[in-house]
Protein backbone atom coordinates (compact mmCIF):
# COMPACT_ATOMS: atom_id res chain seq x y z
CA UNK A 1 0.00 0.00 0.00
CA UNK A 2 3.18 2.27 0.62
CA UNK A 3 4.51 1.44 -2.86
CA UNK A 4 1.62 2.40 -4.49
CA UNK A 5 0.82 5.89 -2.51
CA UNK A 6 4.43 6.77 -3.58
CA UNK A 7 3.90 5.91 -6.79
CA UNK A 8 0.89 7.98 -6.96
CA UNK A 9 2.68 10.80 -5.15
CA UNK A 10 5.37 10.52 -7.83
CA UNK A 11 3.28 10.95 -10.74
CA UNK A 12 0.92 13.94 -9.08
CA UNK A 13 4.61 15.53 -8.77
CA UNK A 14 5.99 14.71 -12.20
CA UNK A 15 2.26 15.86 -13.63
CA UNK A 16 2.36 19.74 -11.86
CA UNK A 17 6.05 19.79 -12.69
CA UNK A 18 5.11 19.04 -16.27
CA UNK A 19 2.22 21.67 -16.39
CA UNK A 20 4.86 24.15 -14.73
CA UNK A 21 7.36 23.60 -17.21
CA UNK A 22 5.13 23.96 -20.04
CA UNK A 23 3.56 27.43 -18.70
CA UNK A 24 7.14 28.57 -18.35
CA UNK A 25 8.24 27.41 -22.17
CA UNK A 26 4.84 28.99 -23.42
CA UNK A 27 5.60 32.40 -21.53
CA UNK A 28 9.35 32.50 -22.51
CA UNK A 29 8.22 31.72 -25.95
CA UNK A 30 5.99 34.18 -26.34
CA UNK A 31 8.21 37.23 -24.60
CA UNK A 32 11.66 36.03 -27.15
CA UNK A 33 9.24 35.68 -30.03
CA UNK A 34 7.44 39.29 -29.42
CA UNK A 35 10.16 41.37 -27.98
CA UNK A 36 13.95 40.45 -29.46
CA UNK A 37 15.01 42.04 -32.68
CA UNK A 38 18.19 41.64 -34.26
CA UNK A 39 20.95 43.54 -33.28
CA UNK A 40 19.01 44.07 -29.66
CA UNK A 41 21.32 43.93 -26.43
CA UNK A 42 19.44 41.13 -24.49
CA UNK A 43 19.32 41.23 -20.92
CA UNK A 44 19.09 37.80 -19.69
CA UNK A 45 17.84 37.31 -16.60
CA UNK A 46 18.33 34.29 -13.79
CA UNK A 47 16.15 31.04 -12.84
CA UNK A 48 14.77 28.29 -14.26
CA UNK A 49 11.99 30.62 -16.65
CA UNK A 50 14.75 31.98 -18.23
CA UNK A 51 16.61 28.68 -19.61
CA UNK A 52 13.22 28.55 -21.66
CA UNK A 53 14.17 31.99 -23.13
CA UNK A 54 17.63 31.49 -23.54
CA UNK A 55 16.93 27.90 -25.63
CA UNK A 56 14.68 30.23 -27.60
CA UNK A 57 17.09 32.78 -28.41
CA UNK A 58 19.60 30.09 -29.38
CA UNK A 59 16.94 28.85 -31.57
CA UNK A 60 16.28 32.02 -33.34
CA UNK A 61 20.23 32.54 -33.67
CA UNK A 62 20.22 29.31 -35.61
CA UNK A 63 17.66 29.65 -37.43
CA UNK A 64 16.61 33.11 -38.01
CA UNK A 65 20.24 34.63 -38.55
CA UNK A 66 19.03 36.45 -35.67
CA UNK A 67 21.99 39.00 -34.38
CA UNK A 68 22.21 39.63 -30.26
CA UNK A 69 24.10 40.16 -28.05
CA UNK A 70 24.11 39.08 -24.33
CA UNK A 71 23.96 40.44 -20.75
CA UNK A 72 23.92 37.94 -18.05
CA UNK A 73 22.09 38.83 -14.49
CA UNK A 74 23.89 36.26 -12.76
CA UNK A 75 27.04 33.50 -13.03
CA UNK A 76 23.73 31.26 -14.07
CA UNK A 77 22.56 33.34 -16.90
CA UNK A 78 26.43 33.74 -18.00
CA UNK A 79 27.03 30.10 -18.19
CA UNK A 80 23.62 29.29 -19.96
CA UNK A 81 24.70 32.14 -22.39
CA UNK A 82 28.06 30.53 -22.99
CA UNK A 83 26.66 27.16 -23.44
CA UNK A 84 24.25 27.91 -25.65
CA UNK A 85 26.94 30.07 -28.02
CA UNK A 86 25.70 33.53 -27.67
CA UNK A 87 27.25 36.28 -27.99
CA UNK A 88 28.33 37.43 -24.45
CA UNK A 89 28.70 41.41 -23.24
CA UNK A 90 28.66 43.06 -20.68
CA UNK A 91 27.59 47.19 -19.44
CA UNK A 92 30.86 48.50 -19.94
CA UNK A 93 30.93 47.86 -23.54
CA UNK A 94 26.99 47.99 -24.01
CA UNK A 95 25.72 50.19 -21.06
CA UNK A 96 22.07 50.30 -23.41
CA UNK A 97 20.08 46.89 -22.81
CA UNK A 98 17.12 46.71 -25.66
CA UNK A 99 15.38 44.69 -23.75
CA UNK A 100 15.53 42.46 -20.31
CA UNK A 101 13.75 39.32 -20.05
CA UNK A 102 14.01 37.66 -16.53
CA UNK A 103 11.55 35.56 -14.41
CA UNK A 104 10.08 37.03 -11.56
CA UNK A 105 8.20 35.53 -7.52
CA UNK A 106 5.36 37.57 -8.08
CA UNK A 107 3.70 40.09 -9.78
CA UNK A 108 1.06 42.05 -8.34
CA UNK A 109 -1.93 43.66 -9.99
CA UNK A 110 0.56 47.14 -10.40
CA UNK A 111 3.35 45.17 -11.51
CA UNK A 112 5.26 45.47 -8.69
CA UNK A 113 7.22 42.17 -8.70
CA UNK A 114 9.34 40.19 -6.11
CA UNK A 115 12.67 38.92 -7.28
CA UNK A 116 15.57 37.28 -5.98
CA UNK A 117 14.24 33.87 -4.93
CA UNK A 118 17.74 32.37 -6.60
CA UNK A 119 19.27 35.39 -4.85
CA UNK A 120 20.53 37.65 -8.19
CA UNK A 121 18.31 40.05 -7.52
CA UNK A 122 21.36 42.80 -7.29
CA UNK A 123 22.25 42.42 -11.06
CA UNK A 124 19.11 41.63 -12.06
CA UNK A 125 18.06 45.24 -10.77
CA UNK A 126 20.97 46.36 -12.37
CA UNK A 127 20.45 45.34 -16.17
CA UNK A 128 17.14 45.71 -15.91
CA UNK A 129 17.07 49.59 -14.76
CA UNK A 130 19.38 50.68 -17.61
CA UNK A 131 17.02 48.49 -20.27
CA UNK A 132 14.63 49.86 -22.11
CA UNK A 133 12.06 47.55 -21.47
CA UNK A 134 12.07 44.83 -18.99
CA UNK A 135 9.77 41.72 -19.76
CA UNK A 136 8.27 39.03 -17.08
CA UNK A 137 8.06 35.83 -17.93
CA UNK A 138 6.69 33.24 -15.55
CA UNK A 139 4.43 30.59 -14.50
CA UNK A 140 0.89 30.70 -13.36
CA UNK A 141 1.55 30.68 -9.96
CA UNK A 142 3.31 34.05 -9.87
CA UNK A 143 0.58 35.88 -11.10
CA UNK A 144 -0.65 37.57 -7.63
CA UNK A 145 -3.07 40.10 -6.48
CA UNK A 146 -1.23 41.17 -3.39
CA UNK A 147 2.35 40.48 -2.93
CA UNK A 148 2.66 37.66 -0.60
CA UNK A 149 -0.79 36.00 -1.45
CA UNK A 150 1.18 33.18 -2.35
CA UNK A 151 5.22 33.34 -2.46
CA UNK A 152 6.22 31.32 0.68
CA UNK A 153 9.73 32.91 1.30
CA UNK A 154 9.22 36.27 1.80
CA UNK A 155 11.03 39.63 0.02
CA UNK A 156 14.75 38.69 -0.57
CA UNK A 157 16.67 41.50 0.59
CA UNK A 158 20.59 41.29 -0.17
CA UNK A 159 23.13 42.34 3.11
CA UNK A 160 26.49 42.84 3.38
CA UNK A 161 27.55 40.02 5.78
CA UNK A 162 28.59 42.20 8.33
CA UNK A 163 25.09 44.36 8.85
CA UNK A 164 22.76 41.50 8.66
CA UNK A 165 21.51 41.26 12.21
CA UNK A 166 21.05 44.86 12.84
CA UNK A 167 19.34 45.26 9.48
CA UNK A 168 17.15 42.33 10.44
CA UNK A 169 15.86 44.05 13.60
CA UNK A 170 15.25 47.36 11.87
CA UNK A 171 13.33 45.80 9.19
CA UNK A 172 11.14 43.60 12.52
CA UNK A 173 11.19 46.85 14.85
CA UNK A 174 9.97 48.92 11.67
CA UNK A 175 7.64 46.74 9.46
CA UNK A 176 7.04 43.51 11.70
CA UNK A 177 6.21 40.30 9.85
CA UNK A 178 9.19 37.14 10.58
CA UNK A 179 13.15 37.87 8.84
CA UNK A 180 15.61 35.31 8.64
CA UNK A 181 19.16 34.80 6.93
CA UNK A 182 18.58 32.55 3.90
CA UNK A 183 20.32 29.52 4.53
CA UNK A 184 22.57 27.07 2.20
CA UNK A 185 21.07 23.14 2.16
CA UNK A 186 20.99 21.17 5.37
CA UNK A 187 22.46 24.58 6.93
CA UNK A 188 25.61 23.88 5.68
CA UNK A 189 26.11 27.87 5.99
CA UNK A 190 24.39 31.03 4.83
CA UNK A 191 23.65 31.49 1.12
CA UNK A 192 26.07 33.57 -0.39
CA UNK A 193 25.50 35.98 -3.78
CA UNK A 194 27.30 36.38 -7.17
CA UNK A 195 28.60 40.02 -4.81
CA UNK A 196 29.46 37.75 -1.95
CA UNK A 197 26.63 39.02 0.46
CA UNK A 198 23.84 37.63 2.59
CA UNK A 199 20.46 37.06 1.80
CA UNK A 200 17.43 37.85 4.35
CA UNK A 201 14.12 36.78 3.33
CA UNK A 202 11.31 38.70 4.85
CA UNK A 203 7.76 37.16 5.21
CA UNK A 204 4.58 37.73 7.12
CA UNK A 205 4.57 41.27 6.08
CA UNK A 206 1.28 43.48 6.05
CA UNK A 207 0.10 42.86 2.48
CA UNK A 208 -1.25 46.28 2.38
CA UNK A 209 2.05 47.84 2.20
CA UNK A 210 3.04 51.08 0.84
CA UNK A 211 5.93 49.15 -1.33
CA UNK A 212 7.56 52.33 -2.94
CA UNK A 213 7.34 54.22 0.31
CA UNK A 214 9.35 51.13 2.35
CA UNK A 215 11.26 50.12 -0.34
CA UNK A 216 13.28 53.69 0.00
CA UNK A 217 12.96 53.22 3.34
CA UNK A 218 15.06 50.11 3.25
CA UNK A 219 17.64 51.05 0.73
CA UNK A 220 18.39 54.21 2.99
CA UNK A 221 19.92 51.42 6.24
CA UNK A 222 23.62 51.29 5.65
CA UNK A 223 24.98 47.61 4.47
CA UNK A 224 21.52 47.04 2.94
CA UNK A 225 22.62 46.51 -0.69
CA UNK A 226 19.26 46.22 -2.81
CA UNK A 227 15.91 44.58 -1.66
CA UNK A 228 14.01 42.38 -4.36
CA UNK A 229 11.03 44.52 -4.77
CA UNK A 230 10.74 45.76 -8.28
CA UNK A 231 8.63 48.73 -8.31
CA UNK A 232 7.11 50.42 -11.93
CA UNK A 233 10.35 48.70 -13.60
CA UNK A 234 8.19 46.22 -15.59
CA UNK A 235 6.66 46.95 -19.06
CA UNK A 236 4.79 43.20 -19.19
CA UNK A 237 4.60 40.21 -17.74
CA UNK A 238 4.04 36.96 -19.72
CA UNK A 239 2.42 33.86 -17.78
CA UNK A 240 2.00 30.72 -18.91
CA UNK A 241 -1.27 29.37 -18.23
CA UNK A 242 -1.80 25.32 -17.25
CA UNK A 243 -3.50 24.74 -20.65
CA UNK A 244 -0.16 25.93 -22.52
CA UNK A 245 -2.34 29.42 -23.41
CA UNK A 246 -0.54 33.17 -22.27
CA UNK A 247 -2.11 35.47 -20.06
CA UNK A 248 -0.43 39.31 -20.91
CA UNK A 249 -0.78 42.07 -18.21
CA UNK A 250 1.14 45.42 -18.61
C1 LIG B 1 16.34 34.92 -9.29
C2 LIG B 1 15.02 35.45 -9.71
C3 LIG B 1 14.19 34.57 -10.59
O1 LIG B 1 13.90 35.26 -11.76
C4 LIG B 1 12.93 34.21 -9.84
O2 LIG B 1 13.29 33.57 -8.64
C5 LIG B 1 12.03 33.29 -10.67
O3 LIG B 1 12.66 32.05 -10.86
P1 LIG B 1 11.96 30.85 -11.63
O4 LIG B 1 11.87 31.24 -13.07
O5 LIG B 1 12.88 29.68 -11.39
O6 LIG B 1 10.61 30.64 -11.01
O7 LIG B 1 14.59 36.53 -9.36
O8 LIG B 1 16.98 35.79 -8.40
Amino acid sequence: ACNKYNTTVLKLSRAMSDLLNNAKKAAAHAAVDEHVKTDYVVGVGSGSTVVFAVERLAERVRNENLKIRCIPTSFQARQLIIDHKLILTDLDVDPVVDVCIDGADEVDSKMTLIKGGGGCLLQEKIVASNAKELIIIADYTKDSVKLGDQYKKGIPIEVVPIAYVPIMNKIKQRYGGNIELRMAVKKAGPVVTDNGNFVLDWTNFDQDSDWEKINLDLLMIPGLVETGLFIKMAAKAYFGLKDGTIKQTG
